[in-house]
C-alpha cells in the first residue's frame, strides 16, 4: 500500500476555498457518487454515522429555500446542493457505553454535540473531495432551516445541519482568508 503524501495532502487542505460562484455544467453521477462515497467514510462516534445526504437539484426548492437567508445566494447559483441531515435520537440507554449514560440530561446534550461534531467531519471530507475534483463548493448556513426542513421534508427528529453548493468553479471568486497563526491557537500540555 502506498503512503499518503503528506505534502499533497496539506497543499490540498490549504488551497481548499469557499466558492461561490458556478458554471451550469451538470454533474454526473459518478462525480456525486464520489463525494457521497467521502462523506460515508467519515469517522462518528461509536460509529454511529448519524448522518443522512441530500442531493438536491430541484431548481424550484432551490429558490424556495434560498429566499430564506443571507445564504440564498450561494444556494442559486449551484447546480446542486448536498445537504447534510442529522438524526438526533438521544437515548440514555442504560447499557450505553457512552462516558455520561447514567446521567441521562448530560448524556443527551454531550450526544447532540457528538451527532453536529461527526457531520462536521463528513462535510469536511466531502468539501476536500470536491476540491481535490478541481470543483468548488461553500457551506451554507445562513437560512431559515425550520423553513428549509419543511421544505425538504425532513421529520421531526431530523436537523439540516448544512446545505453545501456543488459546481465546477465559474471564476475564483473566493473571498481572501486568513487564518490565526499556530501559535496563537495552539497549547502543548507537557
Ligand atoms: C458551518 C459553516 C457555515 C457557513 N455558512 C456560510 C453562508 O451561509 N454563506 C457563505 O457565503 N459562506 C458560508 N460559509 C463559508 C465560510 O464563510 C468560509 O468557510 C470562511 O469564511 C473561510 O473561508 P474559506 O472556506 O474560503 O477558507 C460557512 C462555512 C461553514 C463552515
Amino acid at each position: 500500500m502506498k503512503f499518503l503524501q503528506a505534502d499533497k495532502l496539506l497543499s490540498l487542505i490549504k488551497n481548499r476555498r469557499s466558492i461561490r460562484g458556478f458554471l451550469k455544467t451538470p454533474i454526473s453521477e459518478e462525480i456525486i457518487n464520489m463525494i457521497l462515497e467521502a462523506g460515508r467514510w467519515a469517522p462518528s462516534a461509536e460509529n454511529s454515522q448519524p448522518w443522512k445526504f441530500l442531493v438536491i437539484k430541484n431548481r424550484d426548492i432551490i429558490k424556495e429555500i434560498a429566499k430564506t437567508g443571507l445564504g440564498g445566494f450561494v444556494l442559486k447559483r449551484a447546480p446542486i446542493l448536498i445537504g447534510v441531515v442529522s438524526n438526533i435520537k438521544p437515548s440514555a440507554k442504560e447499557n450505553d457505553i457512552s462516558t455520561y449514560a447514567g446521567d441521562p440530561e448530560k448524556h443527551d446534550s454531550i450526544r447532540l454535540m457528538t451527532t453536529h461534531l461527526c457531520c462536521g467531519l463528513a462535510i469536511m471530507n466531502m468539501l476536500l473531495m470536491i476540491h481535490s475534483l478541481g470543483m468548488g463548493a461553500c457551506c451554507v448556513g445562513a437560512i431559515d432551516r425550520d423553513f428549509a426542513k419543511q421544505v425538504l421534508g425532513l421529520k421531526e427528529k431530523e436537523f439540516l445541519e448544512i446545505l453545501i453548493s456543488v459546481g465546477y468553479i465559474k471564476k475564483n471568486v473566493s473571498r481572501p482568508t486568513l487564518r490565526k497563526e499556530l501559535k496563537d491557537i495552539t497549547c502543548y500540555i507537557n
